[in-house]
């Protein structure tokens, strides 16, 4: 689609406009603007449609600047007031793993005690099955990005939790969601697998169970995104083998999106 001069005025005029409007907020001493997560997935595809018609080049970020807007982003993480005030979270930040050039990005919904103590995500017995898992689809850990909705393990009433771990509440998840937006926006996958029903319903906004919403392809940020199990539903699991076969088709159609072959015995692992 083309647009004529008098839209493209219309359009710079109103830029302009926000523009200055922005300004004005500064120099009052607004210094950012809370968007809901409705208003920046609309912004970002004004964003990119206004890219595409004045065929404006956006470089990605080199793999250098991709760190360091990561780490920024774990910083803001750190002195976030919002998340301190909630008094749910446990201290530690757990952050996130693997590359910023990364093609996939793994979401789970929180870290619990092994990832706490060693203060990276998914080292537990969850994270070893979800290691094997990227390796089947011949994939190394370094090649890949994982992260966690809510970075900071749930607190457990009493404060002595132990290794009991509780499931992040709604708020926790809608405070955290937006520093995991910010991470999928540098990094800029090809996809995002979101595991289990949290991270589905914080990321997508979805509701019902997993078991009817796997098996498609959504849409977050103009980035495919699908959803399988949480690794730790499969090592409960009373049906291992259907759970494992079904985890292993949503990877198949991950594989697919990302361009990548399939061989004979990846294809024929539940056959
Ligand atoms: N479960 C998660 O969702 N995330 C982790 O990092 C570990 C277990």
């Amino acid at each position: 689609m083309t647009i004529d001069n008098q839209k493209r005025s219309k359009i710079s005029a109103g830029l302009k406009s926000l523009s200055s409007h922005l300004h004005d907020m500064n120099r009052s001493g607004i210094s950012s603007v809370k968007l809901t997560d409705d208003a920046a997935e609309k912004l970002n595809s004004l964003k990119k449609s206004i890219n595409s018609q004045f065929n404006i080049e956006c470089p990605d970020p080199s793999t250098k600047d991709k760190a360091a807007l990561i780490k920024n982003i774990k910083s803001k993480v750190s002195r976030s007031k919002e998340i301190k005030e909630l008094g749910t979270l446990r201290e530690k930040l757990v952050f996130s793993s693997g590359t910023p050039e990364a093609k996939i990005i793994f979401i789970g919904e929180a870290p619990g005690r092994e990832e706490e103590e060693q203060g990276k995500p998914f080292v537990g017995p969850s994270g070893q099955l979800l290691t094997k898992i990227i390796n089947a689809m011949g994939l190394n850990r370094e090649d890949v990005y994982i992260s966690n909705i809510v970075k900071y393990r749930p607190k457990v009433e009493g404060g002595n939790q132990g290794s009991s771990n509780r499931k992040p509440s709604n708020i926790e998840v809608q405070k955290s969601l937006p520093f995991i937006l910010e991470e999928i926006n540098v990094i800029k996958p090809l996809l995002v697998v979101t595991l289990g029903g949290t991270a589905m319903e914080g990321l997508l906004k979805i509701k019902g169970t997993l078991s009817a919403s796997r098996g498609k392809l959504y849409e977050k940020l103009g980035t495919k995104v699908i959803v399988t199990y949480h690794p730790s539903f499969l090592l409960r699991s009373k049906s291992p083998n259907r759970d494992k076969r079904r985890l292993w088709e949503d990877m198949m159609l991950a594989m697919n999106v990302l361009g990548m072959k399939l061989t004979e015995k990846q294809k024929n692992y539940f056959k």
